[in-house]
């Protein structure tokens, strides 16, 4: 499927993978919704990156902010054709130390802003010609951490969310989830350096190497769905 003209949301598309993925749509001619949290500036250097793209704030902790979101992209818009849930955050904990507060902080964001702007997403393109939903899930979702089991469980909820969506919705909206692997944009700590020395591929992966994998997603037939593709550079089969 072309994606020419297609109306995509991307969330956290101000920097690092976001920007990649909104870049590359725009590459591929279509029309790119930017949401940002609080990366003002990020978001706007990226909107001009995809031909002044309009950008949307919105704090993803707030159903209500959500619903909001998707109203005033539809209504700029007209359409909805795909959504691609990258915003996310990342913690490192020792399981024994993690506070409600810090659990909270991170499912709020990853897996529970992931199922209400799909379900947001969904309430749209039901009602008109269906769609695509791409969900950012994780190497961390599919291998567990012991530093970082809230997380894992966020992911592997997302991987699950994405089965499982992908069965509601069908035939009308595929669902289907791309896991990243290493990505660094920022200056690499130990941890990095020992993942990225057991990774196959010998190297980081990079934004765009995860940006090809999600435009697989929206451009593929709705028959391909419930999917999850790991771009990690081998580093789940290990
Ligand atoms: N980088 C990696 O190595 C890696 C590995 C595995 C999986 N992933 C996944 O791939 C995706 C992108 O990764 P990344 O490293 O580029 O992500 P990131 O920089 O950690 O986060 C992406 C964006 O999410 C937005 N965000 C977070 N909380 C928000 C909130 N409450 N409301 C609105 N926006 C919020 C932020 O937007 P603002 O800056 O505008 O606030 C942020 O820029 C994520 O789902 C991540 O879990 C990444």
């Amino acid at each position: 499927m072309s994606l020419t003209g297609k109306v995509v949301l991307v969330t956290g598309a101000s920097r690092r993978i976001g920007r990649s993925i909104a870049i590359a749509l725009a590459n591929e001619g279509a029309r790119v919704a930017i949401h940002y949290g609080g990366s003002e500036a990020e978001a706007r250097q990226t909107a001009a990156e995809c031909g002044d793209a309009p950008v949307f704030q919105a704090n993803l902790e707030s159903v209500a902010e959500i619903r909001d979101l998707f109203d005033r992209v539809a209504g700029h818009f007209g359409q909805l054709d795909g959504l691609v849930n990258n915003a996310a955050r990342f913690t490192c904990f020792d399981p024994l130390n993690l506070e409600e507060a810090d659990w909270d902080y991170i499912h709020n964001v990853n897996l529970k802003a992931t199922f209400f702007c799909a379900q947001a997403a969904a309430r749209i393109k039901l009602k008109g010609e269906g769609g695509h939903i791409v969900n950012l899930s994780s190497l961390g979702g599919l291998r567990p951490w012991a530093h970082h089991a809230h997380y894992c469980a966020s992911k592997a909820g997302v991987i699950m969310l994405t089965r499982s969506l992908a069965k509601a919705w069908a035939p009308k909206i595929s669902v289907n989830s791309v896991a990243p692997g290493v990505i660094p944009f920022d200056k690499v700590d130990q941890r990095i350096e020992r993942l990225i020395a057991v990774t196959p591929a010998a190297r980081a992966g990079t934004g765009e190497e995860i940006a090809d994998a999600v435009l697989f997603f929206l451009k593929a037939s709705r028959f391909t769905t419930g999917q999850t593709i790991a771009v990690d550079g081998g580093l789940s089969q290990k």
